[in-house]
């Protein structure tokens, strides 16, 4: 099965295509291409991901990235003379309707034949909502100049599945072997911290999540206050490697680890970011407080990540934990997570991505819809819509 994939929730542009052989047991990925364009540096400014940039940005960007993908695919047939009369029927059509067709995408699906593939996909949530319409109106617009089968696939459970990648040296092929259920995800981004819990493939339920801030946001915050920039996860994890590697000592008042020993597997991050707060506040901070400080803050991060995801694996008996999204990449956590699974439930498989995959991508959004293909959940084009919160669960 060969699947198209886009993805514009946030501040990357990104298309995919994915060549796919197997099944839910063991399934061989070949990335055929692949194009993603970050933002971040047109965000910079603004300390944030600000929408309607986001939005413009997308509208203008995905043609090229679209373009770049199918290219490196060897996907790209120019027209021999002109569009088929099919084809053309089809974009009269779609001319005809209200789904935001730029004069760029107009003019892209004239000059190329049909591309060789089965589905397109697309993230319709959870993000930006401006932006996700981007991307769900460019692929209504694809599936239906082209006559392609259309899935609509959750943001989160791209993040989750791409954990699940075995064998990818430089993102070019992977495989998905047998996988262990129950499986529980922790979801860490920007946008969100959760706990959720599968028994099978596609049959998620929510077992905890943030109760405030995201650990993602946690992080751009306590950045911010450490006078880094944006996105400040990796910034903040450089400084507290640095201040590990050197030795500094430990900060002498200790954070709090909000609410680690509570009864649930919610957690809450707003605490630890104002206590940082009140470290910094009115302080001219020296390198090496900062370090101590971005230290301690991933200290209690990490420990409260696995204390309610050691809980969650307790209630639900899990045979894999997979981690995803953004924050993944922390290697702190990497590292805390690989030694207590060690240390404490040595019969549970843990997956997390491949630091550089951990970032959002359109492969995982190809990945998820596979999965879903596999089901026959394809979308209704008339109805498939962007949804901001849309939940996995
Ligand atoms: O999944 P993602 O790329 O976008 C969302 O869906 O939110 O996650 C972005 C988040 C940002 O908050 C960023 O600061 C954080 O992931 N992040 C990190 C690291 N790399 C990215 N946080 C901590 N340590 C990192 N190495
Ligand atoms: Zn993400």
């Amino acid at each position: 099965m060969r699947i198209l994939a886009i993805e514009t929730s946030c501040d990357e542009t990104a298309v995919s295509v994915l060549d796919i052989e197997g099944g839910e047991s063991a399934a061989q990925f070949k990335v055929l291409g692949n194009a993603l364009l970050s933002q971040i540096d047109i965000h910079k400014e603004y300390g944030g991901v600000f929408p309607a940039l986001a939005k413009r940005e997308h509208a203008k960007n995905l043609v090229p990235i679209l373009e770049s993908a199918l290219g490196e695919a060897h996907l790209l047939m120019s027209q021999s003379t002109e569009p088929s009369p099919e084809l053309r029927t089809n974009l009269e059509e779609l001319l005809s309707r209200e789904v935001g067709l730029s004069d760029n995408l107009f003019n892209f699906l004239q000059r190329y034949d049909v591309p060789k593939i089965d589905a397109i996909a697309v993230t319709h949530g959870p993000g930006l909502e401006p932006a996700l319409w981007v991307g769900v109106n460019f692929a209504k617009a694809l599936a239906l100049a082209w006559q392609k089968p259309l899935i609509g696939v959750n943001h989160m459970e791209g993040h989750l599945l791409s954990a699940l990648a075995e064998g990818m040296d430089d993102l070019s092929s992977f495989e998905i072997r047998e996988t262990a259920f129950p499986l529980l995800g922790l979801l860490i981004s920007g946008g969100h911290t959760e706990l959720v819990a599968a028994s099978d493939w596609l049959s998620y339920e929510l077992v905890g999540q943030t109760r405030d801030d995201a650990v993602g946001e946690a992080y751009d915050k306590v950045a911010r206050m450490l006078g880094l920039e944006y996105p400040g996860g990796p910034l903040v994890s450089r400084l507290a490697d640095q201040a590990r590697d050197a030795g500094v000592p430990l900060l002498v008042s200790r954070l709090p680890r909000p609410m680690i020993s509570d009864a649930t597997c919610d957690f809450s991050f707003s605490g630890l970011k104002t206590a940082v707060l009140y470290l910094v506040k009115d302080r001219d901070l020296s390198d090496e407080e900062k370090g101590q400080i971005a230290r301690e803050f991933e200290d209690a991060v990490a420990e409260v990540l696995w204390k309610k995801t050691a809980r969650a694996i307790d209630e639900t008996d899990a045979q894999t934990l997979a981690l995803g999204g953004g924050v993944s990449a922390n290697a702190n956590i990497r590292r805390v997570f690989t030694e207590r699974i060690a240390a404490e439930y040595p019969h549970v498989a843990l997956r997390i991505p491949k630091a550089a995959f951990t970032t959002d991508n359109a492969i995982m959004i190809g990945i998820a819809a596979f999965y879903r293909a596999l089901r026959n959940e394809y979308a209704d084009p008339e109805s498939l819509a962007a949804n901001g919160n849309l939940s996995l669960t």
